[in-house]
């Protein structure tokens, strides 16, 4: 099976291949298949944001088309930034200055107080109008600094006290063994699979 999966992000189609391995599913990016693609990621919710884009992907192409999308929910500050998270403080801020003011947002709260988890949505729309989406979240804690060399984004400040490091501290393979999106591809995976096997 060959899906289009609406990224132009290198490190994401590398995460996805390594998942997908042995599995029968093929996926290709957008620049690999030579289209480009601008959507307008106005949903309210992550799985909202992700149909949008997959199926924006399958119009133009008429091919299975996958997509995700991501955020931080910070309990304390009402689940923000969430499906804001790229655009939180402005698209071009630094996330040295996005961490430090989330980290100064939960002055004064300790423990659960600073609860907070990653999502990940996946859609996969197809040709015929079925859309499947999975959900994969990583549960954790803001934490009081910043910390770690590894991944991107908020992951300096995203703590894990199941594993008493940061989420910046993980390895590579850990980080996509715990991750929302290495849960939700992983699950996405197994229902494309499922699909498949009803033809
Ligand atoms: P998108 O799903 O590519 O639109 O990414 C949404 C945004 O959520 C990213 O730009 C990051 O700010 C944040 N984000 C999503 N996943 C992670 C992660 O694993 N670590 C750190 N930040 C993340």
């Amino acid at each position: 099976m060959k899906i289009l999966f609406a990224t132009g992000n290198a490190d994401k189609m590398r995460e996805i291949r390594e998942i997908l391995g042995g599995s029968g599913i093929e996926a290709v990016s957008l620049k690999e298949a030579g289209v480009s693609l601008e959507v307008e990621e106005n949903g309210a919710t992550f799985e909202e944001n992700a149909i949008i884009k997959a199926q924006a992907c399958m119009e133009l192409t008429g091919e299975i088309a996958l997509a995700d999308d991501s955020g931080l929910e910070v309990d304390a500050m009402d689940k923000e930034p969430g499906v804001h998270s790229a655009r939180y403080m402005g698209r071009d801020t630094s996330y040295h200055i996005k961490n430090k003011s989330i980290i100064e947002r939960l002055e004064g709260k300790t423990g659960e107080e600073r609860s907070a988890r990653f999502v990940c949505a996946i859609a996969a729309a197809f040709p015929d109008g079925r859309i499947l989406t999975t959900r994969g979240t990583m549960e954790g804690q803001i934490g009081y600094e910043e910390r770690g060399e590894n991944g991107f984004g908020y992951d300096p400040i995203f703590y894990l006290p199941e594993y008493g490091c940061y989420s910046a501290e993980l390895s590579p393979e850990k980080k996509n063994e715990l991750s929302h999106r290495g849960k939700a591809l992983r699950a996405m995976r197994d229902k494309l699979l499922a699909e498949w096997e009803k033809r």
